[in-house]
């Protein structure tokens, strides 16, 4: 394979510091950092059932705070990601899906300015049929007694809104590995080159499509949808003849990281809504370390984030593992199914000529 002239990611984020010259230069060694844990991943998820993490492997028999049976890979990028980053001088602490409570840097290192979570693998049900899954992260500035004080931190620390983040960002194990980042400057897309061990820019500021005919849902839970849910996947299925007039195309991947990938380079909207399944879980994602950095890296990108009634970014989380609610990706979709989340009381729209003329009411 020849020298390829594309930039490195070092090469970008020192081009990104340029904007801020009085930037320390911590938060792009903190990122370098992550796509190193992200390149172990690769490696591991890489080798399949031949890895350590493989399906050969024994089972954690481990459940993590959302109830979920921890799977050995799961584990296994945890400890990747904190090890990477945990020595470093550059993180206050850092919270992840696998671990209940947030994690305190040793004291044997210094410890930073900045908050990392992170899923350390997305998709995770996906890894034992070989399928694309990722690893999402976000940074977050500490609060500022955390920095003075140097203290411990806790899960109320973390609990900031998406529009707070420094920076977000992704990493897909797929046939090709990349590495899709926001600093807040628009999203860059790089590709793992194996033969260096260095991901180099090949997708320079991605945008999405305002519009789409694409659209992704697990339609099993379609009995547990709110009404302008159904509403909008009802007029996506009837196509061309019903309210929509155009056909749509649908995806489910399972791997929302995969799905968030797709729709920042083609366009598409993806829904994993609020529903009624399970009345102490609302929705199935999380707000910190799934959709708040999916969030910001598609409205970076020129797309959108919601919870369906609100922006995503703007939610004030209220606990580390929150579940919420979200819908992203191409602008007129998103803001159609707002839309319908937004008409009065967010009923079932009434067939005119039962509810309007009461005609056949007693
Ligand atoms: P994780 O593997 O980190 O627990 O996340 C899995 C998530 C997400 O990636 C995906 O969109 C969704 O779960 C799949 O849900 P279904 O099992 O309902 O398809
Ligand atoms: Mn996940
Ligand atoms: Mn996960």
């Amino acid at each position: 394979m020849p020298l390829s002239h594309n930039a490195t990611l070092t090469r970008y984020l020192i081009e990104q510091r340029r904007r801020f010259p009085q930037a320390s230069g911590d938060l792009n060694a903190l990122l370098l950092d992550v796509s190193l844990a992200c390149k172990a991943i690769a490696r591991i998820v890489a080798l399949g059932s031949l890895g350590e993490g493989g399906a050969q492997a024994p089972s954690t028999g481990t459940v993590n705070v959302q109830g979920e049976v921890q799977k050995p890979l799961d584990v296994l990028s945890n400890e990747i990601f904190l090890r990477m980053n945990e020595w470093n001088g550059y993180l206050a602490g850092m919270a992840s899906e696998e671990m209940d409570e947030p994690f305190q840097i040793p004291s044997q290192y210094q410890r930073g300015k900045y908050l990392l979570v992170f899923d350390p693998l997305d998709g995770s049900s996906n890894i034992d049929v070989n399928v694309s899954v990722g690893s999402i992260f976000s940074i977050l500035r500490a609060p500022q007694d955390v920095i003075d004080s140097g203290r411990d931190v806790t899960a109320a620390d973390f609990l900031q809104p998406g529009a707070s983040q420094i920076a977000a960002g992704y990493a897909l194990y797929g046939p090709a590995t990349m590495f899709v980042l926001t600093v807040g400057d628009g999203v860059a897309g790089f590709t793992l080159n194996p033969n260096l061990g260095e991901f180099l820019l090949t997708h320079e500021n991605i945008r999405v499509p305002t519009d789409t005919q694409e659209f992704a849902i697990n339609s099993s839970n379609s009995r547990f949808w709110e009404p302008p849910v159904k509403r909008y996947v009802d007029e996506c299925l009837a196509g061309k003849t019903g309210a929509r007039g155009k056909d749509f195309n649908m995806r489910w991947i399972a791997s929302m990281v995969a799905e968030a990938h797709r729709i920042l380079m083609r366009g598409g909207v993806f829904l994993y809504p609020r529903d009624t399944k399970d009345p102490n879980k609302p929705g199935r994602l999380r707000l910190l370390y799934e959709a708040n950095p999916i969030g910001m890296l598609i409205e970076q990108a020129g797309g959108r984030a919601s919870t369906g009634r609100q922006p995503m970014l703007g939610v004030q989380p209220s606990s580390l593992h929150q579940r919420i609610g979200l819908v992203f990706g191409s602008k007129t979709e998103v803001e159609l199914i707002e839309r319908y989340h937004h008409e009065p009381e967010n009923r079932e729209a009434p067939e005119p000529l039962f509810a309007e003329r009461s005609l056949f009411r007693n």
